[in-house]
């Protein structure tokens, strides 16, 4: 496996390949790999010749006061289990090469910015456009993996990838969870135990008002309400930021479930924020 640090050198590293006739597959990433992270991998390595994760903590999509600094980090773990899954290339810029000073371009889809995370963290989807559109264009590969789990990151990455016409196939994933339904995420490092044993309710919460729709319940707002009940009841420990039945390609709220709908919550813990969601299509 190969370790790239510089912008530069990455593009015409992935330049030479794709004069070869090579299919690179992308997986943007920010480190502190979990099996989430190496399913995306693992999915990739199979639809390409060759194979290139990102691994970069990216500081524009952080708001002042969130976690950047205590965001988790390993790059020598990480960059052992990145060879395990054999992936070729390691790309791990430095802030300073990626956000040079004067950097004054941002890439946004604002329609898709107003409700869920968003609302809490206004600057955080240009932060994620913004790396990604630059990732691509340093890449330049023909598929690359995102995670269903941030979804509404997924549909952002979708749109802008369609609206700039870049040419990259954009592929979501399943969420990978723990055996107790928790979607592993790498900030679930910094929940206490207490709360890591709350934790799965978000879950399982999903799971229920999955199981409503299908018992024939389609009005949002009591599927909510039952929601919010049970995570009061179920996880005091966390302070549940939004719970909303989106449209699932515009993200628009929705008050009847019809067709298919998106389930998202944001919960916040003392270190932690965790998100989850879930799609539901009534039969
Ligand atoms: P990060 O949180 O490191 O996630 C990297 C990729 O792994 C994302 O596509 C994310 O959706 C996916 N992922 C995270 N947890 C997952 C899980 N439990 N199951 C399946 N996939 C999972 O998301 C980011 O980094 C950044 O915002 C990034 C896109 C790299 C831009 O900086």
């Amino acid at each position: 496996m190969k370790t790239i640090t510089q912008p530069d050198e990455i593009q015409s590293w992935t330049m030479r390949q794709r004069c070869a006739g090579k299919r690179l597959a992308l997986v943007p990433t920010m480190g502190f790999f979990h099996e989430g992270h190496l399913a995306l991998m693992r999915w990739a390595r199979e639809r390409a010749d060759a194979l290139l994760v990102s691994l970069f903590v990216n500081p524009t999509q952080f708001g002042p006061r969130e976690d950047l600094k205590r965001y988790p980090r390993d790059p020598e773990r990480d960059a052992r289990l990145a060879e395990e899954v054999g992936v070729d290339v390691l790309f791990m810029p430095e802030a300073e090469a990626m956000f040079p000073d004067g950097h004054a371009t941002w890439v946004e889809a604002p329609t898709l910015c107003r409700g869920l995370c968003a609302v809490q963290r206004p600057t955080h989807f240009r932060g994620v456009a913004t790396v990604v559109a630059k990732l691509f264009v340093l890449t330049n590969p023909s598929l690359a993996v995102f995670g269903e789990k941030d979804w509404q990151q997924l549909a952002v990455i979708r749109r802008i990838t369609r609206d700039l016409n870049l040419p990259v196939e954009v592929h979501g994933r399943p969420t990978v969870r723990e055996a107790d339904g928790l979607a592993l995420s790498s900030r679930n490092v910094n929940l206490s135990p207490e709360e890591r044993g709350q934790a799965p309710a978000i879950h399982r919460g999903l799971l229920h008002v999955a199981r409503l729709v299908e018992e024939g319940e389609t009005d949002s707002s009591l599927l909510l309400a039952s929601l919010g009940k049970r995570y009061a009841r179920e996880m005091p420990l966390g302070r549940v930021e939004y719970m909303a039945a989106v449209d699932p390609d515009q993200l628009y709220p929705v008050e009847e479930v019809s067709g298919p709908v998106l389930v998202a919550v944001a919960a916040r813990f003392a270190n932690a924020r965790l998100i989850d969601n879930i799609l539901i299509s009534r039969k």
